[in-house]
């Protein structure tokens, strides 16, 4: 069944870029100009879904701002001929249907996916936390493609090195990777020691996963602080039903944290056209 809907989680805390995040969500922090949440969208767009559920608290009230129309904004930029901004504004939250779900408690990752099951329905869907960008829809339209295959789950995953495995979600493997990255998944573990680790297969924010998911959120016990772990739901699955793992090497920032956040800004203007030969002068005088 083709996958058409993508699961924001973006109902957290943000505490890492407090004081920040007191106001302005985690997840609208601008990349150059754009919300890492544009980016998410356009990313799951590329990869042919047409409906966001946005999980989101009603803490957050930017969230949902950004998708609403600013028709004075609209006619300033028209009338001083800024027609292709005037455009972009326009276009979101209307090239693709957006909904809103509400996780006013944050507790844990899996809670957050099961409170879109509504919106989301009996069908396969995909998630994607909006504090990993990726750089482009490949991984996740070859992931949407396996489900529709195999009928079970899909995971996206990195290969890290060992010592780094203990600060990650790793995966116990069937096999190996094949040709195209894809590879069975027995089991995973929550950041395992590296002696103990079934592998160096990491799980990045990117899921393709069969509703039957939300019934196995229902059932994991809260761990610490009262969090659901989205690893438990997945953990279920992959001991009764086919689920694969697809690896990339698809350029990724993690910009959940203030580092990760600024080299990922500088790392994509200096590939802006616009931005990037200046920036890598104003760079070198730093630097050298
Ligand atoms: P993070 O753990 O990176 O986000 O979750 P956080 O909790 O907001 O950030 P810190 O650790 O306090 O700085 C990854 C994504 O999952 C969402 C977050 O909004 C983020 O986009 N999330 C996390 C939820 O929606 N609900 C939760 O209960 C936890």
């Amino acid at each position: 069944m083709h996958v058409h809907t993508a699961v924001v989680p973006a109902a957290g805390m943000g505490t890492r870029f407090l004081p920040a995040t007191k106001a302005v969500p985690k997840e609208l922090l601008p990349i150059i100009d754009t919300p890492a949440l544009q980016l998410i969208i356009d990313e799951a767009v590329g990869a042919g879904v047409d409906h966001m559920v946005i999980v989101t608290s009603h803490a957050k009230p930017a969230i949902e701002a950004y998708f609403q129309p600013q028709p004075e904004v609209i006619a300033k930029l028209r009338s001083s001929g800024r027609d292709g901004m005037a455009d972009r504004l326009e276009a979101i939250g209307r090239d693709v249907k957006v909904s809103f779900a509400y996780q006013d408690q944050a507790l844990g990752l899996g809670h957050a996916v099961g409170c879109a099951r509504d919106a989301v329905g009996d069908e396969p869907f995909a998630v994607l936390l909006p504090d990993e960008l990726m750089g482009s829809s490949s991984l996740l339209d070859q992931m949407a493609r396996l489900c529709e295959l195999t009928g079970g789950s899909v995971v996206g995953l990195k290969e890290v090195p060992h010592e780094q495995v203990g600060a990650y979600g790793v995966i116990d493997p069937i096999g190996t990777l094949d040709e195209h990255g894809v590879i069975g998944i027995a089991s995973m573990v929550e950041k395992p020691h590296p002696d103990d680790a079934p592998s160096d297969l990491i799980i990045i924010g990117r899921y393709v996963l069969t509703p039957d998911v939300f019934d196995e959120i229902a059932r994991v016990r809260p761990g610490a602080g009262g969090e659901i772990q989205l690893t438990d739901a997945l953990k279920a699955q992959a001991a009764r039903s086919p689920f694969h793992g697809v690896a990339t090497d698809v350029l990724r920032h993690d910009t959940g944290n203030p580092f990760g956040w600024l080299t990922a800004v500088v790392d994509i203007a200096l590939t802006d056209e616009r931005l990037g030969p200046s920036l890598r002068e104003w760079l070198r005088t730093k630097v050298c």
